[in-house]
Order: structure tokens, then C-alpha cells, then sequence
């Protein structure tokens, strides 16, 4: 796959979806970003399976749901972008969805992040799972390429099934796939290579992952460029290098503390989830100040260890960041908030009417993941709700 630039628009769940399926707020949101000049832009969480949902209305691939699939890509290929689909499964992370029976992770007990659904067990994986699982990525990507995408992106980060392998607060396996670095990214690994052989010949094979996960007894900044190896090796086509975990470091993803106000705003009703985004909120480092490129020091240590292309992610807002970047040995940037804040930022760093994101890292956005229209900046005007009613595909 060829970019016509180094900009990358970040997986950042729109909340644009209806019945599982993308809506026409979708296909408006990433056609955006193509027109603005983003080289590939993600769609966000797309799950592998019904089981692999974190949330109710989250795209689940399928057969079903390949017309809607093919006025995304269509749309975007039409502004001279490509596009490529998160694919993913949340494993013990489901946070709205009841599952019937424990939920599946790398290891068994309790389930901290289903205590809100009541999914509060979980049981750890065995052979016939990550077979079944590994052959839902499979098809999942197949799928990806019949609907016109240009790449997928197996999301191993921030505390989904893949992550739970490779991170140490959920992986206490006394198996094969547990205990070293090297042990836990084997299940992840072999889903990746497993996707490669299938569809690599027509797609790129992209991996999110952890630079580190940021919390005492996670995955360190060695256990990150250990997983780095083993998917160069496992045939990934090129590294989102992110950091932290939903549950346990989530101020560590986005460099700076989640907003509370504006997510209790537009969570209005449940009392539960705002009780538990305070809770969330206290485990924030005192004094944390969100610092551009928050991620260097830790990305700097996966690009001694591999010679794959690497994409930096993590606080790019400036023209002056992406160079830095390419100067640190960076392929590309992956950006999200300064996106979701101007989808047409790409063009205008390009023609020099901006050098730098008006974005504030407020993480209002993160909040409207829940919003009945879909994600957006709270600087820009609201989205229209009516788009996010109707599948893409509708007449
Ligand atoms: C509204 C919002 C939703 C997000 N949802 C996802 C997601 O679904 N998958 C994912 O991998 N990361 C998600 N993220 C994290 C971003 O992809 C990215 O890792 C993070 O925002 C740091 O990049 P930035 O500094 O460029 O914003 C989300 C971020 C935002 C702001
Ligand atoms: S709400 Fe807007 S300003 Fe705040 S982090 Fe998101 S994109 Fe940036």
C-alpha cells in the first residue's frame, strides 16, 4: 500500500453506527477526513465478532452488513485516501453489552471492567478458543478486503482480548502463553500471522499495541519492544505504537486525565457509569500536564528494536511534531483529537494556512462516544443525530 502522505487518522470510536452497521454520519465523518488530506484513515473498533463487542452498537463484521461497508470505503476512495478497519475483540472488556456466561480473556476471575453489565467472571481461553478466534480475524479480514479496504488494523492495545495476552495485569497464565513477554504476544502473534497469510497478498497488516501500559505491574517499556518483535517477525506491515489500558491507565492513552464533567454531562442517566468514571479519574497521577509527543521516550525504545516501519502516535498537533517525528526515525503520525477537532488539518498544514492543531486535549470528545449523533469536538458545532440513524446503505 502506497500513501500519498505520512498522516494517519487514529482508530477513535465515532459512536456512528446503527444495528452493527455503519451509518451515513460514518461515511460523512471519514469522507471528511480524506477530503482534508489524511492519507489512511482508520474506522474505528470493528469487532470480529457478536462476542467481541465492548458496546451494544458497535460494528460487528459480517456478511449482513458488506453494502454499507462498500459506501464507506467507496466514499473515501473517492477523495484520493485509503482506508483500513480496526478489527478487534474486547474479551473480558465489555462495558455495555450483557454477555450470557463469563466473558473470555487470557486468564480466569473477576472481571473488573464487566462489573458495570454484570459480566463480573471471566474464564481464561484454551486452544479451541483462540483457534475459534483467531479464524474470526481471519474472516473478519477477508471480509475487509471483499467491502474495498485498503488495511486492517488488529488492535492489541489499551486492555482488548489481544492486549489481556500481552499484558501482565491480565495475563497470569502458567502455560505457553503466559509468564515472559515473549509467551504472552504468542496467541497475538499468531492471530496476526494467521491474517497475513490470508489477505496479505491485498491488504496491509497493521498491529496497534502498547509502547507500555504506564501502571506499576504492567507491560514495561522492554515487554513493548519485545512484542514489537515478534509481530516484525510475525509479518506486520507496519506498528501504531500506543500506550495504557481502558481500565487501569487510561490518562496514560490520551496523555492527559479523562473529562469528567463533560462525560457525566452526556452520560446523564446512569449513575453507575459516572460513579465509576470518578473512580477511574482518582487513579490519575498527581499533577499530570499533557506534554505534545507525550509518547517519544517510550516509542524511541521500539525503534532501536526493529527495523519495521513504525507509525508514531500519541499528542501530534503541529506541523513542528510530525517533523520531529520523521527525524526521530518515524515512518508516519497517526492523530486522532487533532482530527476529530479539524478533519481538515492534513491540507492545511500542507498549504501552510495552519502549523498548528486548535484541538486543547480537553478529551471532551472521548465523552460523546456515547452521544446519540456520534463523536465530535465541543469547540465545533453538535453533529446531526438524524445521520446516525440510517445505515449507510439506505436509500
Ligand atoms: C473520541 C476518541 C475515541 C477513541 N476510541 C478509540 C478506539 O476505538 N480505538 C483505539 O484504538 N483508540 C481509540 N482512541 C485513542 C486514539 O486512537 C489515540 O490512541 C489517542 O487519542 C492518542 O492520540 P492523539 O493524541 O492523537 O489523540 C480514541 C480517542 C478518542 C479521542
Ligand atoms: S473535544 Fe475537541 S479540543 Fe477537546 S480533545 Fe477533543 S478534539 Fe480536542
Amino acid at each position: 500500500m502506497q500513501l500519498r502522505n505520512r498522516f494517519i487518522k487514529s482508530g477513535a470510536n465515532e459512536g456512528m453506527n446503527v444495528e452493527g452497521a455503519p451509518s451515513k454520519a460514518l461515511v460523512k465523518h471519514h469522507r471528511e477526513l480524506a477530503a482534508g488530506g489524511v492519507a489512511l484513515t482508520t474506522v474505528a473498533y470493528g469487532a470480529v465478532s457478536a462476542l467481541g463487542r465492548t458496546l451494544g452498537n458497535q460494528i460487528w463484521i459480517r456478511r449482513e452488513i458488506l453494502p454499507d461497508l462498500r459506501v464507506l470505503t467507496d466514499a473515501v476512495h473517492a477523495e484520493g485516501g485509503r482506508i483500513s478497519f480496526q478489527i478487534t475483540h474486547g474479551g473480558a472488556f465489555v462495558t455495555g453489552v450483557r454477555v450470557k456466561g463469563p466473558t473470555m480473556s487470557a486468564s480466569s476471575g473477576i472481571n473488573q471492567a464487566g462489573l458495570l453489565q454484570g459480566n463480573w467472571r471471566q474464564r481464561a481461553m484454551n486452544e479451541a478458543d483462540m483457534a475459534r478466534v483467531t479464524g474470526e480475524f481471519v474472516e473478519a479480514a477477508r471480509l475487509c478486503r471483499e467491502a474495498g479496504f485498503d488495511a486492517v488494523e488488529l488492535h492489541m492495545g489499551h486492555g482488548y482480548l489481544l492486549n489481556q495476552f500481552i499484558s501482565p495485569l491480565s495475563n497470569r497464565r502458567r502455560d505457553g502463553y503466559g509468564g515472559s513477554a515473549g509467551n504472552r504476544v504468542r496467541f497475538p502473534a499468531r492471530v496476526l500471522s494467521a491474517v497475513k497469510e490470508a489477505v496479505g497478498k491485498d491488504l496491509a497488516v497493521i498491529a496497534k499495541i502498547n509502547v507500555a501500559d504506564g501502571v506499576p505491574g504492567g507491560a514495561t517499556a522492554e515487554d513493548g519492544a519485545i512484542t514489537a518483535r515478534a509481530l516484525e517477525a510475525a509479518g506486520a506491515d507496519l506498528l501504531v505504537l500506543s500506550a495504557g489500558r481502558n481500565v487501569e491507565s487510561v490518562w496514560f492513552t490520551f496523555g492527559s486525565p479523562m473529562n469528567v464533567e463533560e462525560m457525566s454531562r452526556v452520560l446523564q442517566g446512569s449513575w453507575l457509569q459516572r460513579t465509576a468514571i470518578r473512580l477511574a479519574a482518582r487513579s490519575v497521577p498527581k499533577g499530570l500536564q499533557f506534554r505534545e509527543m507525550y509518547l517519544l521516550e517510550y516509542s524511541r525504545h521500539i525503534r532501536a528494536a526493529v527495523k519495521m516501519p513504525l507509525a508514531y502516535l500519541g499528542g501530534v498537533k503541529s506541523l513542528a511534531n510530525a517533523q520531529t517525528a520523521m527525524q526521530e526515525g518515524f515512518d508516519c503520525v497517526v492523530m486522532a483529537r487533532a482530527l476529530i477537532h479539524d478533519t481538515g488539518l492534513v491540507n492545511k498544514l500542507q498549504s501552510g494556512a495552519l502549523t498548528q492543531s486548535g484541538c486543547t486535549s480537553c478529551n471532551g470528545c472521548v465523552a460523546y462516544i456515547y452521544d446519540p449523533a456520534g463523536t465530535r469536538c465541543i469547540l465545533n458545532p453538535p453533529n446531526d443525530p438524524a445521520l446516525n440513524r440510517v445505515r449507510a446503505s439506505a436509500a
